[in-house]
């Protein structure tokens, strides 16, 4: 199983204060040694957290694969078709949302959705569909010719008691069983944690997660104590060098 590691909170905490860093082109490197298999940018129209230059810097830098999560909008598929990423996955978009809260609707966009599909697997640029656990969306994806889906697992990932979360998983296996016979190719993300990945990783018909906010959430953690170490250090290394003077 691949791994995708989405890098858009390391621009919202740039962001945060308007400066270099963090820096994503240095996240995806470093993501990239330590194993990810790909490394996933969200472009929103509102340019939230990640930019259109970070899009090309990264693209330019990493070794890996890009994953470009984008909008059904022709602003988008122009960009993609100037980036160039390996991957694009076609996500819906609210203005309001804090996160991508549910799957692409195929049923009822079918026409604009296979154009889009066509012009970018012409540049050989792999498209695929981040829709719901819900047979009829895969079914909808199938009859216009994708290849490629990830299963939403937000409502799995976000389920408020043991009952629903064993309801969400048997949805997602039931639907990841459903596209793999069907010849997709499938991959799965969204709210996946050290905690929920487990179960989400044993479907063996799942190829590759995206996992962008826990990732991100969890380097605070292992790397704090080594950033506050350094910077005592750099400050106490200044007042040595006073009392020496
Ligand atoms: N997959 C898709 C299509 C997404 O839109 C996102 C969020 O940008 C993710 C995966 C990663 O979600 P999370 O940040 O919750 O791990």
């Amino acid at each position: 199983m691949l791994l995708g590691v989405n890098i858009d909170h390391i621009a919202t905490v740039r962001n945060a204060r308007g400066t270099v860093y963090p820096s994503p082109v240095e996240a995806a490197l470093v993501a990239e040694t330590a194993g990810a298999d790909l490394i996933t940018m969200h472009l929103r129209e509102d340019r939230r957290h990640i930019k259109d230059a970070d899009v090309f810097a990264v693209r330019q830098a990493i070794s890996t694969r890009l994953n470009l999560e984008m909008a059904l909008t022709e602003e988008m598929l122009d960009n993609a078709l100037e980036v160039k990423p390996q991957d694009v996955c076609i996500v819906p978009e609210k203005r309001q949302e804090i996160t991508t809260e549910g799957g692409l609707a195929v049923l009822g966009q079918e026409k604009t959705i296979a154009t889009f599909i066509e012009m970018l697997e012409k540049e050989n640029i792999r498209v695929s569909l981040f829709i719901d656990p819900d047979i009829a969306q895969i079914q909808a994806a199938k009859d216009i010719g994708a290849s490629v889906i990830e299963l939403h697992t937000g409502r799995y990932a976000d389920a408020a008691d043991e009952k629903t979360r064993q309801a969400e998983w048997q949805r997602i296996k039931t639907a990841a069983e459903f596209a793999d016979k069907n010849g997709f190719c499938v991959n799965a993300g969204h709210g996946l944690n050290i905690h929920n990945v487990a179960d989400i990783a044993r479907l063996p018909e799942i190829r590759e997660l995206n996992i962008g906010h826990a990732i991100i959430a969890q380097a605070l953690f292992l790397g704090l104590s080594e950033s506050v170490k350094q910077m005592k250090t750099a400050i106490f290394q200044a007042q040595m060098l006073n009392s020496e003077q």
